[in-house]
Formats: C-alpha cells, sequence, structure tokens
C-alpha cells in the first residue's frame, strides 16, 4: 500500500478542537472553508480524553469531532493518540515512565514520554489503537492513520535493559560472538552471562554524555536496539489498525535528520513516508531541500506528505522567527517540488495554554481572517486547488545519489579520535549542498538502496561499511559511474571494528589510495589546498581533519600547500573500470566542495540548467503519465531574471513560456513549469 487516494494535495494540518468549546469549531470551518483546507489531523494527543480511566473508553467528543468534520467534507487523518500517555497509566503503572540516561526514572510529565518496552505500555497503546480504528474504520472520510507522534528519545530502564538482552540474544545467538563484536577482551569486559550486560548510560559506560562511550559497540547496538523498539510500538499500532481497516494507509511523523531513530530500518513498515519540518532558521533552504530528500529516499522514491510545519513561528526555541511575507508559500512549494504530496501545518488553531500558546497556527487567539499569516495560507490553499493533481504521484529522475547512514552517523559522532569537531550532518549537508548549488536532483537514499540507476554516488562521511556496499559501489565505477568519498569513510565495520587493512578499508581498491596517518586540528587551523591544475586552478581551505594520502593508482586532483605534508594529495580521482573513484581526504570549504563536486557532475553532463544563479533552485519531478515538472524556486531577496530553456505552461499562473523567452522571478518567486503543453 503506498499514500493515500486524494484528488489534489491536501491541505489543512493538526486540529485539535477538543481543547475549546464546540461553539467555536462552526467558526474553525468557515476559516477553513476561506482557507480551501480540506485535511485535518485529529486526536494526536487525545488518550487522556478517550480512556479516562484502564477500564472506560469514552469517544464521545472524538465522535463529535469526526462527525463535524465527516459533515463539513474534509479528509481526515486521525490519530491513534498514543504520543503522550494519560496521568492514570502512569499512577497505575509506572514503569510506563522512562528512565533517563542518568538514571532517573521519571514521573508522569510532558509527552513522548512512554517506556517502548513496558509490556503495560504496549498492551494499553495497542489496545487504544484496536478500538480508536474499529470505531472509525468505515468512515471514508479517514484518508490516512497517524501511529504515535514523532516517536523518540530513548529509555534506559530495567525493562530496557531486559529488552535490549534479548535483541542482542537474537543478535548474536551466543555471548561468544556477542563478546567478539563489542571487543570485549579491552578493559576486562568479557561477558559471561547475558544479564550482566548493562544498558550504556550516565552509570555504566559513558562520560560526559551520550557521545562518549568506552565501547562504541555496546553504544552502537543500545541505539539501533532503541529505533527497534520504537519500531515495534509502531508495527503493534499499526496491526491493530489492520484487524479492522485493511485498507487505509497508516504512517507516523518523522522528523527528518534525526539521529536517535534510523529511519532506514523503518521503511518497510510504514505506507508511506510523512515528516515535520521545522528548520532552524530562515536561511535553511539547502538544508531543508536535504531532508526532503532523505525522506522521499526512505520509501524508494515515492512522494511523502509534509505533516507538519508552522505557518508562521515556531514557540519551543529560543528564539522564534516570523517567517517573511512569502516564504511560507516558498517553503511549501519547496517541499512539494522534492516530492510533498500533501502541505500541512501544525496547526490549524492555536493552543489558548500551555507550552505552545505562542507557536504560529492558521487560525490564531482572536480568531480573524484577516491576518497576514491567514491570507498567505488561503492563497497557496487556492494554488493548490488550481494546481489539482498535476503533481501527484510524480517521482524525481535523479541520476545522482548521496547515501545518508545512520549507523555512519551513530558511529562517527560516538567515536573517540581522530575529531569530535567532524558532525556527521555538516559534512553531507555540504555535498547535498554543492549538488543543490548545482541545480541537480538527487536521491538521499540509503546505502542498501539500488545504485544501478545512478551515474554519481557521493558517500560522504561513511565511517562504517557494512553489507555489500562496496561492490555495488565497484559496480558503479565499472560501468563509467562516479563514486565520491570523503575523509573518515571506510574506518570500520559493522560492529564498529577497525578493518585489518590499509584505511579506507573495503573502498580503498575503488579509491585506489592508501591512508596511514591523519591529522586532527582545531577549527583555527586552516591547510590550503591547491585543486585542479593550469588555468583552472583554484585555492580553498580545508579544515578538522587532514588524511595523509598515498596514492595507488589514483590521479592526484589537489594537494596541501602547508605543514610537513604540504604537496601532497588531498584530493584523488581513481580510474576503475570505465569510471572513477573519487577521494576527498580532508573538510574543504563550500567552495571546495562544490569544485570537486562539479568536476564530477561535469564529467556526466549533470549539471542544472541554472547552476550559476544563487539562490535559484530548481528541481524536476515525472508525473505518472510522464509529464515533467519543474519547479523555480527563488530563495534570493532580490528579483532575478533568467531564460526559460524548456517551453511548457506555468500551472500557477496558467501563461505559456516559451523555450529562450525571458523568466522573471520575483523575491521568494515559484513557478511550477510543465513541459511542453
Ligand atoms: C511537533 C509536534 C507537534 C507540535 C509541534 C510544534 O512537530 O508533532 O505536536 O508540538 O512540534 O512545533
Ligand atoms: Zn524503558
Amino acid at each position: 500500500m503506498s499514500l493515500p487516494i486524494t484528488g489534489k494535495v491536501p491541505f489543512g494540518g493538526d486540529y485539535n478542537p477538543e481543547q475549546w468549546p464546540e461553539e467555536t469549531w462552526q467558526q474553525d470551518y468557515r476559516l477553513f472553508d476561506a482557507a480551501r483546507i480540506d485535511l485535518v489531523t485529529l486526536g494526536v494527543f487525545d488518550w487522556a480524553l478517550t480512556q479516562p480511566a484502564e477500564d472506560v473508553y469514552d469517544f464521545s467528543l472524538l465522535d463529535r469531532i469526526i462527525e463535524r468534520a465527516t459533515a463539513e467534507r474534509r479528509g481526515i487523518c486521525l490519530a491513534t493518540g498514543t504520543g503522550a500517555h494519560p496521568p492514570w497509566l502512569a499512577k497505575a503503572y509506572p514503569q510506563v515512565c522512562r528512565t533517563d540516561f542518568e538514571g532517573r526514572r521519571h514521573r508522569f510529565g510532558q509527552r513522548h514520554n512512554s517506556c517502548p518496552s513496558s509490556p503495560v505500555f504496549r498492551r494499553l497503546s495497542t489496545e487504544l489503537a484496536r478500538r480508536v480504528a474499529r470505531r472509525y474504520a468505515g468512515n471514508p472520510a479517514v484518508v490516512a492513520w497517524h501511529v504515535g507522534n514523532e516517536y523518540g528519545g530513548a529509555c534506559y530502564c530495567d525493562l530496557c535493559a531486559a529488552g535490549f538482552r534479548d535483541w542482542l540474544r537474537r543478535r548474536y545467538g551466543t555471548l561468544d560472538a556477542l563478546n567478539a563484536a563489542w571487543y570485549t577482551t579491552f578493559w576486562s569486559h568479557t561477558f559471561t552471562d547475558w544479564d550482566e550486560i548493562e544498558p550504556p548510560s550516565a552509570l555504566t559506560e559513558h562520560w560526559r554524555g551520550p557521545d562518549h562511550t568506552a565501547f562504541q559497540g555496546i553504544t552502537l547496538d543500545y541505539l539501533r536496539f532503541t529505533s527497534d523498539a520504537m519500531l515495534t510500538n509502531f508495527r503493534d499500532e499499526k496491526a491493530a489498525i489492520r484487524e479492522a481497516c485493511p485498507d487505509v494507509p497508516v504512517t507516523t511523523n518523522f522528523m527528518g535528520m534525526y539521529r536517535p531513530i534510523d529511519y532506514h530500518r523503518w521503511a518497510e513498515h510504514l505506507d508511506f513516508v510523512s515528516w515535520d519540518n521545522y528548520p532552524p532558521d530562515d536561511t535553511s533552504a539547502a538544508r531543508m531541500a536535504l531532508t526532503h530528500d532523505l525522506m522521499r529516499g526512505i520509501k524508494d522514491g515515492q512522494p511523502f506528505w509534509l505533516m507538519e510545519q508552522t505557518p508562521s513561528y515556531t514557540a519551543s526555541r529560543d528564539v522564534n522567527p516570523l517567517k517573511r511575507p512569502g516564504l511560507m508559500r516558498l517553503w511549501s512549494w519547496q517541499a512539494v517540488a522534492h516530492g510533498a504530496d500533501a502541505v500541512l501545518f501544525f496547526q490549524l488553531r492555536a493552543s489558548r495554554g500551555a507550552c505552545e500558546k505562542y507557536h504560529g497556527a492558521v487560525i490564531g487567539h482572536a480568531g480573524r481572517s484577516d491576518t497576514r499569516v491567514f491570507r498567505e495560507v488561503a492563497a497557496l490553499g487556492a494554488e493548490l486547488d488550481a494546481l489539482g493533481p498535476a503533481t501527484l504521484g510524480a517521482r524525481t529522475p535523479a541520476r545522482v545519489a548521496l547515501l545518508f547512514d545512520w549507523d555512519s552517523w551513530w558511529a562517527l559522532e560516538i567515536s573517540d579520535g581522530p575529531s569530535r569537531l567532524v558532525r556527521y550532518q555538516q559534512v553531507v549537508l555540504a555535498y547535498h549542498r554543492a549538488l543543490w548549488d548545482a541545480g541537480v536532483d538527487v536521491d538521499v537514499v540509503a546505502v542498501t538502496a539500488d545504485l544501478s540507476r545512478y551515474d554519481v554516488v557521493l558517500t560522504p562521511a561513511l565511517h562504517l561499511i557494512k553489507g555489500d556496499l562496496v561492490g555495488r559501489l565497484e559496480a558503479v565505477a565499472a560501468r563509467g559511474g562516479s563514486v565520491l568519498t570523503t575523509y573518515l569513510s571506510g574506518r570500520v565495520d559493522e560492529n564498529d571494528n577497525a578493518f585489518l587493512m590499509d584505511v579506507p578499508g573495503p573502498l580503498g581498491q575503488l579509491m585506489g589510495i592508501r591512508i596511514d596517518e591523519w591529522d586532527a586540528r582545531g577549527p583555527e587551523v586552516v591547510n590550503p589546498v591547491r585543486l585542479g591544475s593550469g588555468a583552472d586552478q583554484v585555492e580553498v581551505e580545508a579544515r578538522l581533519v587532514f588524511e595523509l594520502v598515498v596514492p595507488q593508482g589514483a590521479e592526484v586532483v589537489g594537494t596541501y600547500r602547508s605543514d610537513f605534508y604540504a604537496g601532497t594529495p588531498a584530493v584523488t580521482r581513481n580510474p576503475y573500470g570505465n569510471g572513477h573513484g573519487w577521494y576527498v581526504a580532508t573538510g574543504l570549504d563550500q567552495t571546495g566542495v562544490s569544485w570537486v563536486v562539479r568536476q564530477v557532475l561535469a564529467r556526466h553532463d549533470l549539471l542544472g540548467p541554472y547552476p550559476d544563479v544563487p539562490d535559484l533552485e530548481t528541481a524536476v519531478r515525472v508525473a505518472p503519465d510522464g509529464t515533467r515538472l519543474l519547479f523555480l524556486l527563488h530563495h534570493g531577496s532580490e528579483p532575478v531574471e533568467v531564460t526559460a530553456h524548456i517551453g511548457g505552461v506555468d500551472l500557477l499562473t496558467g501563461n505559456r513560456v516559451e523555450a529562450g523567452q525571458p523568466l522573471r522571478l520575483p523575491e521568494r518567486g515559484v513557478m511550477v513549469l510543465q513541459e511542453g503543453r
């Protein structure tokens, strides 16, 4: 099963009318009419309402909410309501509360607060999902199921310890295998009984927080276990929904680049991906492009839902900037350009109390429709209405893949040495940004993805190498493709043990290099790198990690300029089969990363239509009938003019565009060009 069946891009979002009087609902729906809101996400935090006591279920209020939404002909994304447990549950069963990294058993409070291993939580959350599904399964307005909310965090309680030991038994079978994987001879850690194994926390293997561990293998497995334990919670609820409702797709809202949960391990269990986009600041266009590409890549390029975004501001940050006029629209279209088949907000009406009362909403506390934010939402609603089904199910025709790997992310960031300053997301962002600036469509995919359809595969900071990946990367190069990897790749196996061979381990053949030494320095230390030769030569800056490369067949593309390794390779290119393996041995600045990436792209003729126009993003989607859609998204603050490189119709204005004609995009302008119509 894949995405919900809708006739256009669903538009709406989280709606919590249980928080205000029913008289207001009428007003809400008239405002929804004005904004063309056609989908409401209901019941996300309703557990205390729908199950006020262990043996009492009460759906009367939710019934009225759903009846109202149905009568108003809105689609419903219906939540099971298990994102926060009710007070009576924590009181009766303290085991449902989590134990934190410091070993403190929490008491009732907040949300996203349940121990994933608690049998009581598992039983009661599943039962609630079952009852909600049974009650509303027949309602055709329900187009999607929303399980839990933003799964995340971790628990270190005794139930999780027991769950971890079971998980380890399944993974390793014997203690001998586990001891070997964890390298327990080091520091006298040989386990002789499964019950000796403790979750890695501040009380056991860690100091200075979750990233400082004495045993990377143990911590890595606990991260995997936690992700799997929460996946089990999701699957429990999904199975309960399925008993009553076999055909409506089920999702849960992901959080983009969220470290604690390995979304790739969840992929096959979701019918479609949805995610909540709360960028850290208003200059995050490139980062959001990456996150959308990552979310689309989770289920093999299938479109996703943008489940939440704020129409104006968030409330949870120290400072919460307001989205400037046009920005919400631009970012919504950016999501669609990267594969979103729904545009939804958190939230449709603002809460009156508690910690999100200042969070942005389509409808504010005063209930007005004449605010700037409401007007912008309504204008976008009208645009999406006019667009109709044109983008639904459309795929991104990427010939470039960027591999994203939670195991590598974890392994790199829990490692002692070479450097604590190298952050996985920063490295990945720099390489994705180079593609984004060049206007290239890219799939951000798991290391297990089928690579046979790509000409270029980038694997930045691929610290941990597992499975048959190396053979598949070699196959890309052998048939004429390009594979690029960077410093700190190919260092450890799936248990986080070093390879007993030259760095970069099993990537060495493809890269045609060997690394014997590396130098990690503070951010103030710059080693200039000279890239290219002759007239094309450029000098850029490199920081943080400098690997010393000994070519084993690779050509030198760039060299360090200072220190005792001045003149030695910093960037190399190895002929491999009909293609190449590129290696970047240091943290090049963005100019350097872009220079290298453009060399690779140029070889495959993959630069986008406007690679040298700053802030102008382009993205392509191909509709199920083969129609190509070109999205032009202008993130700059001055108007920009370019020449149309294809002809078609701008779906937002209906205007015909001829190839070669000038195109003018205002500040935050958007164009959706349907080719050839
Ligand atoms: C998350 C949650 C919502 C809400 C918003 C606020 O995405 O899922 O319940 O708290 O954040 O930004
Ligand atoms: Zn627990």
